[in-house]
């Protein structure tokens, strides 16, 4: 089976961390990159949890630092889900490996890695979307190199950081309205689907009796932000950012359909919305990404199981 490239763009982060050790797990997939950048802490703790993410999957994937700020905004961070080290205070029980001292940048990787595959690479953005527009803004050609751009970010019905906007995009709305309107084909894992991607705590404790350390490092990760979703009305935890990397390999599992859609960049209350035209009468007369809106949450939570349980 000839795998599929795929570069991840993240901001780790709790459920980034589980989307990266799925990712590397996947049989499907070759993560030929992981870029990060700032989002749910500051740059810097970001790119040492992917280190660390790496470390302890045990494989050789280089990491490219990226943006410690969004585009044209102070960065707002998602400490309150994440903790303050990114990884619910956990991270300094977790080795550094001695790797990946690289100093290429994010947008300059992606587009080397783009070009060198062809026109089969799928970027996978699960942060804010700084690092994908830089890139876009620097390489005009980097559109039509890509397979398709999949993302976690935004949503068609409502927010969760606000009541109008996703996390990731209200972080860098202008890098969001760069990437959506790129040219390539974007497949968006918005709230809609995200938050219905949830992994039950019996769920939890099946990962719970693993033994392997991959296993062990994504049940403390699952644990420690358990409380947060629990809190905020879910019924386990949102698999936001695994939503992105499942959505390659088994797209079956995702219902969608396609839409325009715009960014709000100049309002206040909603900063950062994802206005999508699905239900509307009069469309914006353009179809700009595929946007998920449902997900068979009984076969994502099988499928992430199945994978932890062969690391
Ligand atoms: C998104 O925001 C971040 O906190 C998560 O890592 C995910 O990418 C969910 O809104
Ligand atoms: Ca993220």
């Amino acid at each position: 089976m000839s795998k599929i490239p795929v570069f991840i763009d993240c901001d780790p982060g709790a459920d980034d961390i589980l989307a990266l050790l799925l990712a590397c797990n996947m049989p499907q997939l070759d993560v030929v990159g992981i870029s990060t950048l700032c989002g749910n802490v500051e740059g810097d703790k970001t790119f040492i949890n992917a280190k660390k993410t790496v470390g302890v999957i045990g494989k050789d994937i280089p990491i490219y630092r990226g943006a410690d700020s969004p585009m044209f905004r102070e960065l707002i961070t998602g400490k309150n889900v994440h903790g303050e080290d990114g990884m619910g205070g956990i991270a300094s029980e977790i080795p550094t490996p001695n790797i990946n001292d690289n100093s290429e940048k994010a947008w300059d990787a992606i587009y080397r890695e783009a070009k060198a595959h062809n026109g089969e690479l799928v970027l996978v953005a699960v942060g804010p979307m700084t690092n994908v527009a830089i890139a876009l803004a620097k390489y005009k050609e980097l559109p039509s190199l890509l397979k398709k751009i999949v993302i976690m970010g935004g949503s068609a019905a409502y927010g969760n950081v606000t009541p109008s906007a996703e996390f990731n995009i209200y972080v860098d709305p202008e890098a969001a309205q760069i990437l959506f309107k790129c040219g390539a084909p974007i497949y968006m894992l918005g709230l809609d689907a995200t938050e219905k991607a949830v992994l039950l705590p019996e769920d939890i404790e099946k990962i719970g009796a693993m033994t392997s350390n991959q296993a062990k490092f994504a049940y403390a990760i699952l644990k420690n932000t358990m409380d947060f979703y629990i809190a905020h009305g879910h019924a386990g935890n949102c698999m936001h950012d695994p939503c992105a990397v499942l959505y390659i390999a088994y797209p079956e599992i995702f219902t969608g359909k396609p839409a325009g859609i715009c960014v709000e960049t100049k309002a206040s209350i909603t900063r950062g919305k994802t206005v999508c035209d699905m239900y509307t009468d009069i469309k914006f007369g353009f179809e700009n990404a595929y946007v998920m809106t449902d997900v068979d949450r009984d076969a994502l939570a099988e499928k992430i199981i199945e994978i932890i349980g062969n690391y």
